[in-house]
């Protein structure tokens, strides 16, 4: 149990979020609690290791469910980070198909960073295997759940707020999952592929959160380390001639399976 005693200093939003569905709700949450400064830590394309130290701002943090755990470089990268007891708002943005464990493996990591966990939610984010031809959540965050991301920053705020007003310490914030965590099967190694649509002109190398692209020695193309590439279609989603894909037979399985709108899922 944490006493709540302390003045908020600011909010800050720390994310990883290749196809950028876990930014849009940790920026809505932000816009939701809405006061003081607001400080962003975006770790998608960050391998750096020093520390990233908090000083009692309100946290929230926004990662993606992959295997219905925290997706495991965002995991890694979170290691940085220093909670110095900082209040934290943890985000789990997940395909509408499940996000199992994640939540749970989220708030036990946010306590061994040194965070206080306030309040929890899973949202849903467009499927990284979505695809105009097989939509999985295709276009979420839409407006709804955007509104419900604000509207949850606000009530966090206020049991924040509630807290302090009557002095009265966090108690274990309750979330959905099991432990032990789902076990993680590892698939083969697979990664996405250029058509001849490609013209080489890098764009899919700057936003790689594993650096898993490059250019072929010549230029002329551009390559793709199948043991670097972690999946996450950033590459896929940005591409501005719509040349690179991942065939998955899983998109077609998320499609026919996981069509009923799911709904955000609010831990207080
Ligand atoms: C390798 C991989 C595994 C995934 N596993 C799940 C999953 O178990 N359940 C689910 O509903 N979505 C799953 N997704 C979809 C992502 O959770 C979803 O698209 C999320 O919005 C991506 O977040 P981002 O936009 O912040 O990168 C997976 C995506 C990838 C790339
Ligand atoms: S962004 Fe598209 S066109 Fe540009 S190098 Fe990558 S795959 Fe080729
Ligand atoms: S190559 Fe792999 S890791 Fe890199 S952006 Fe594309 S899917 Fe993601």
């Amino acid at each position: 149990m944490t006493s709540a005693t302390t003045q908020l200093n600011g909010t800050h939003l720390i994310f990883f979020s290749p196809t950028q569905t876990s930014a849009k709700i940790a920026r809505a949450i932000g816009e939701g609690i809405g006061m003081g400064r607001r400080m962003e830590t975006d770790l998608t394309l960050d391998e750096q290791t020093s520390p990233i130290e908090m000083n009692g701002e309100l946290c929230v943090i926004a990662v993606p469910v992959y295997g219905g755990r925290v997706a495991a470089t965002a995991l890694q990268r979170l290691q940085r980070l220093k909670g110095n007891g900082s209040p934290a708002i943890l985000v789990v943005v997940y395909g509408n198909r499940d996000y199992e464990d994640a939540l749970l493996e989220l708030r036990d990591t946010a306590v061994q960073l040194g965070f206080v966990p306030l309040t929890a939610g899973a949202f849903i984010g467009e499927h990284s295997f979505s695809t105009p031809e097989l939509p999985i959540a295709a276009g979420r965050p839409d407006a709804d759940d955007l509104q419900q991301a604000r509207e949850f920053g606000k009530s966090s705020l206020e049991k924040w707020e509630k807290l302090q007003a009557t002095g009265t310490p966090i108690t274990e914030l309750t979330v959905k999952g099991n432990f032990p965590y789902k076990q993680l099967t590892p698939g083969a190694p697979a990664c996405p592929t250029c058509t001849d649509g490609c013209f080489a002109c890098g764009e899919c190398i700057e936003v790689c959160p594993t650096h898993a692209i490059h250019f072929s020695e010549d230029q002329s193309s551009i390559e793709t380390d199948i043991h670097k590439c972690i999946k996450c279609c950033a590459c896929v989603k940005c591409c501005p001639n719509e040349a690179r894909e991942f065939n998955t037979p899983f998109a077609a399985i998320l499609h026919e399976k996981f069509s009923a709108r799911r709904q955000p899922e609010l831990f207080f």
